[in-house]
């Protein structure tokens, strides 16, 4: 199995964290999201414990939130005494609904609104992550009404091509976040942020992109980012207390991706970012990371109710499902991979005659696929149970009511046990703010 949280009972049915997923849909409906709280739990011990054994104590992991954000997430990040990023009021709401210690919170977005500054500057927020010079001009005055000095770091571009998808690489130059080293303009910012009166410049941030595998990527970033900021010191003297260095670990959606071993991986750039702090006579800055998807994607899967299959003789063969692009639009967006399993057959892909289908949703448009070429059993039909694995990240958070669908609930296991952490949107939901 493509990760460890999964396996296959006696009877045929696919288990999650140990939990019987069919048991599950017929329990709460489908489609459902469940995610393994075990899983994510892990994943962020192990971020944190890396990130001290790499770096030093003051290391810390924020989560991404933009991978999902409900409120399970944000109370789970303050038992494990996670920090967090946020990119909206929303996400910054949702956090701050259950008493996520906002000072931990590290606000990003290239297109902060007065509203959005307006709202973190009075709950707290610990840090923005400030993209242009209009939203450190905005962060300046609004700070300043609040007779307080905001902290912020910058987001620079170094210049880094990640090698992933173009929707979600952010780091090269002609990017339309942060400011770029190679052009002066994030001297340039600087120098400007370190003479205003109404925030304080704790350091620089950057992110180059998500799914990445190239191992080096973390390396040449934290290398471009630290003789920038041994120039700074030269020419300034100022010396950065912090480097954010994004997130972007990618994950495995199919058995044939690569896996990536994470602690390694960060092990190496600690020692890296140490030597070249030597090197150029800087001292450690307290090191910041961004991970979302590595800590999420896994911990989830959705399940759905095949519905329609319809062969085309000669030409297609399509199961449609009960959910499809408004639950997860991966697919219709990015022409993401993902592994498909028939939850309440498992082993019959193994032992069956095979035929090869277009999984698809019901929204009344022909990119509505949630994966092209899936092996399925023959004699799949309307009733059985698909499961889409690793759907933990970027699914619910990109879900939308496209053709008035209600969103799915998510579903939480935690020792062997479920419990509802988002209701399913009913139908008086769907029309709730219309007038
Ligand atoms: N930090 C910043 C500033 C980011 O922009 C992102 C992701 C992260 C951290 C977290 O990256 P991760 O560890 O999750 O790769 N919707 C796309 C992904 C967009 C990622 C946006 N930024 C997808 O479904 O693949």
């Amino acid at each position: 199995m493509i990760c460890n949280n999964l396996s296959v009972r006696a009877d045929g049915h696919l288990a999650f964290s140990g939990v019987d997923t069919v048991e599950m849909a017929q329990k709460y409906g489908t489609p459902l999201y469940l995610m393994d709280e075990d899983r994510i739990r892990e994943r962020c011990r192990t971020y944190q414990l890396t990130l001290h054994q790499a770096f030093d104590e003051r290391a810390q992991a924020l989560y991404a939130g933009k991978a999902a954000s409900f409120r399970q997430i944000y109370r789970i990040m303050k038992e494990e005494g996670m920090g967090i990023d946020v990119v909206s009021s929303g996400e910054l709401y949702t956090a701050a609904s259950v008493g996520f210690p906002l000072k931990n919170a590290y606000f990003h977005s290239n297109n902060k609104t007065d509203a959005d500054i307006l709202l973190a500057i009075e709950q707290g927020i610990g840090y923005f992550v400030v993209d242009n010079r209009e939203e450190l001009d905005a962060i300046d005055r609004i700070a300043g009404s609040f007779g307080k000095t905001q902290n912020v770091l910058l987001r620079l571009t170094p210049g880094i091509d990640p090698h992933t998808y173009a929707a979600v690489s952010t780091g090269e130059v002609d990017s339309k976040f942060g400011s770029a080293i190679e052009t002066g303009q994030a001297k340039e910012i600087t120098a400007y942020a370190l003479q205003l009166s109404h925030v304080h410049l704790a350091g620089f941030h950057c992110h180059v992109g998500s799914q990445v595998f190239d191992s080096d990527v973390f390396l040449r970033a934290s290398a471009i980012m630290l003789e920038f900021i041994a120039r700074i010191k030269q020419e300034y003297g100022y010396e950065a207390e912090i480097l954010d260095l994004g997130g972007g670990y990618g994950v495995r959606y199919l058995d044939s991706d690569p896996e990536i071993d994470i602690a390694e991986n960060i092990a190496q750039v600690g020692r890296a970012v140490k030597e070249q702090c030597r090197t150029l006579g800087l001292s450690l800055p307290a090191i910041r990371m961004e991970p979302g998807r590595s800590i999420v994607a896994d911990a989830g899967l959705t399940l759905y109710t095949v519905g329609t299959v319809k062969r085309i003789p000669g030409y297609k063969n399509y199961v449609s499902v009960d959910g499809g692009m408004a639950d997860n639009p991966r697919f219709a967006l990015y022409r993401s991979s993902y592994t498909v399993l028939l939850a309440n057959r498992a082993k019959d892909a193994e032992e069956k005659p095979i035929f090869r289908c277009s999984v698809v949703g019901r929204c009344c448009e022909s990119g509505d696929i949630l994966q092209e070429d899936v092996p399925m059993p023959q004699d799949v039909a309307r009733g059985d149970i698909l499961a889409v694995l690793t759907t933990g990240a970027y699914n619910y958070s990109m879900a939308s009511n496209y053709n008035r669908l209600p969103r799915p609930p998510i579903v939480m296991l935690r020792n062997g046990k479920d419990f509802l952490a988002v209701c399913r949107e009913s139908l008086e939901d769907i029309c709730r703010n219309d007038l």
